[in-house]
């Protein structure tokens, strides 16, 4: 069975009451539950994963490499445009992904338009809220689809 990690980075367990004006205001706990749902309805394994701290992150992705884990979709939140330890961590397990952000961060200030991750990624979804991973998922569903055909061929 296809297994899909979703990892969501720092403050991201503050979703619902931080700054809803920009990331609105469904909590981390709905945004996995409907992932649990598109999970079930399309026979896929959902594993999630928080922290707050890039060390648990970057331990998780070796985790997911070691257990043969298929996709991974993360929101890397602060980390995206400082984390050279979880770029490392997707060179050494090559486990493909999506980067995913709530917020649209072109619009934001500039320190947020520098990813570490992004050239790295299968694809980079942002701006659409909560819709965001919703849409991230479907692509994950999707790549893995096409990745499983490929290999039968
Ligand atoms: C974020 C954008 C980041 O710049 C920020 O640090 C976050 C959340 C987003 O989902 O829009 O914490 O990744």
């Amino acid at each position: 069975m296809t297994t899909i990690l979703v990892l969501h980075g720092p403050n991201l367990n503050l979703l619902g009451t931080r700054e809803p004006e920009v990331y609105g205001s469904d909590t981390l706990a709905s945004i996995n539950q409907r992932l649990g749902q598109m999970a079930e309805q399309n026979g896929v394994q959902l594993q999630t994963f928080q922290s707050n701290s890039e060390g648990e992150i970057v331990s998780r992705i070796q985790q997911a490499g070691a257990e043969q884990v298929d996709f991974i979709i993360i929101n890397p939140a602060a980390y995206t445009h400082t984390s050279v330890a979880i770029r490392d961590a997707f060179l050494a397990t090559r486990i493909p992904f999506i980067e995913t952000h709530l917020s649209n961060v072109y619009a934001r200030e500039e320190f947020r338009m520098n990813s570490y991750l992004s050239d790295l990624a299968i694809g980079v979804i942002g701006g659409f809220g909560k819709n965001s991973y919703l849409l991230a998922f479907e692509a994950a569903i999707i790549h893995c689809k096409q990745s499983v055909k490929k290999r039968a061929e």
